[in-house]
């Protein structure tokens, strides 16, 4: 079923997430036929572009990083008209009537009520502004129809994010406001939920019991991409720890939900969030680690150290790389370690969650039968590789007792012939849809910044730029990662 008519207002509509990402995922969506017939994108921004000009950048988005640059012939004709562009500075609260003279234009001529989203595509400091201009239409507290998108960062601290969700719930109600994490919209993550709760065959030891522990990755070979100015007021444990690995870790550790209402998945995922242990300050450095990258060589290529990047100061002490050691102190969890690490221009991008076994209570094979211990997991690639593989010893055929690791692979490609749809056409189908459970609540928010402020207040109490540990290049981190897991006797899964 198609959503009603709906017009979306970009906030930043000359920005980059709108050419990479949104107009993109409209586009698929559109091809797809998941659009109303009476549909309307406006592009709000400061820079100066007639409708034309807007529709032929935005197609230049689409031809470099739509999942589909063509649809059938005619396709972008058709599309092209339902975007417009509004100039307008946000923060001007007498230019806002053109957004309700637009509004009012548009339901006279569709004859019909619209659902109104507005999407905060912008710097997190431009949104209060926004959102106390928008509070003056009318039409704004309408819980029925009218929404708006919070990007990440969500809040700089626990007490910037407590002001936004103050300032916004002045304004809106909680279930007019989406406040996005676009890892919750990719289909290897949603598959998390099958892969627990339609099945019978991991529940059962998906605890303390049977798990070692758990390994969440999200590697990423790219650099700042030409965003120092954000990342440095930012860092790996902002950008990612506090929002996307936190929201993986919630998925893996939930208890089963008694149903799929936004409500319930969200009532499960903030109890993991609230168990997990708040570190003392004094115990941090046993938990946390953090680096950036130095320079070195990726490929031929030459590669800056981060200090020597553009927008970055000479002597920052934001880090690129950040691994921790969470725990979830619950009746299902109570000392199983929780291993989190991200960063930038390590060796491959890859986004992998291991769930390590508890080795056999009596291994009665002699020692020489095994060659690896790399065995006894559930490994869960979320991206770009797509595959569940349970790896388990498997008996060399042979006179000698020999054992191997072998796996059992799931693997999107082979197992379907689906495209898969791009996280934002997800997420953008579940706003106009009005469905919140791929969303975050404000208490999830809240809770998310309350586990990792203590790691942020003291790693800014440390202010010596020469005890920030390096690595290298396209390497997969600093040796201080590797320690910090090697603490109970572990290490990183890098494959
Ligand atoms: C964003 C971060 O939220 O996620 C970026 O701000 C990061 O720094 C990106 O590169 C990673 O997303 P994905 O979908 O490519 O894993």
């Amino acid at each position: 079923q198609r959503p009603p008519a709906t017009i979306v207002f970009i906030f930043g509509g000359s920005g980059d997430l709108n050419y990479r990402k949104l107009t993109p995922a409209l586009y698929n969506l559109f091809l797809d036929n998941y659009l109303p017939e009476q549909f309307e994108v406006v592009g709000i921004g400061r820079t100066q572009y007639t409708d034309d000009s807007f529709r032929e950048r935005l197609l230049e988005g689409i031809q470099e990083f739509s999942r589909r640059k063509n649809g059938p012939e005619d396709s972008w004709k058709t599309f092209s008209p339902h975007i417009r562009y509004l100039k307008l500075d946000g923060g001007d609260a007498s230019a806002y009537h053109l957004i309700g003279d637009l509004v009012s234009e548009r339901e006279a001529e569709w004859n019909t009520h619209a659902n109104i989203i507005f999407y905060m595509s912008v710097a997190p400091q431009l949104v209060p502004d926004i959102a106390n201009n928008l509070s003056q239409l009318s039409f704004c507290g309408d819980k029925s129809r009218v929404r708006i998108v919070v990007e990440k960062p969500f809040g700089h601290d626990l007490q910037s994010a407590r002001e936004l969700n103050a300032l916004l719930l002045t304004h809106f109600a909680e279930e007019q406001i989406y406040r996005i994490d676009h890892y919750l919209g990719k289909e290897t993550v949603q598959n998390l939920l099958a892969l627990r709760f339609a099945n019978t065959l991991f529940e059962p030891i998906w605890n303390h019991n049977y798990v070692e522990y758990v390994q969440l990755t999200a590697a990423e070979t790219v650099g700042l991409e030409g965003r120092g100015g954000y990342y440095e007021g930012s860092g790996a444990l902002r950008d990612m720890i506090q929002n996307h690995l936190l929201q993986l870790l919630c998925m893996v550790a939930m208890e089963p939900p008694t149903s799929f209402e936004a409500d319930e998945i969200r009532n499960k995922k903030v109890d993991v969030l609230r168990a997990m242990r708040r570190v003392a300050p004094d115990q941090v450095d046993q938990v946390a680690v953090r680096a950036q990258y130095g320079a070195g060589k990726k490929g031929d290529k030459e590669s800056p150290a981060y200090r020597e990047e553009e927008g970055v100061n000479p002597e920052s002490m934001t880090e690129t790389f950040a691994a921790v050691t969470f725990f979830c102190d619950n009746w299902r969890w109570e000392g199983t370690p929780f291993y989190v690490r991200t960063g930038k221009h390590l060796a491959e991008k890859s986004s992998v969650i291991t769930v390590q076994f508890r080795p056999a209570p009596h291994y009665a094979f002699p020692n020489e039968a095994t060659k690896t211990w790399q065995h006894n997991c559930l490994i869960i690639s979320i991206q770009p590789d797509m595959n569940i593989r349970l790896r388990f010893q498997a008996k060399r055929p042979g006179q000698q007792l020999a054992l191997d690791p072998v796996e059992m692979e799931f693997n999107y490609n082979t197992a379907f012939t689906e495209q898969q749809p791009e996280a934002y056409e997800t997420l953008l189908l579940d706003v106009m849809a009005g469905d919140a459970t791929l969303f975050m609540r404000a208490d999830q928010v809240d809770e998310a910044w309350q586990i990792v402020m203590p790691i942020l207040d003291h790693w800014a109490s440390q202010t010596d730029p020469a005890s920030m540990p390096t690595y290298a290049p396209g390497s997969w981190g600093p040796a201080e990662a590797d320690k910090l897991i090697a603490q109970q006797g572990f290490s990183w899964n890098n494959e």
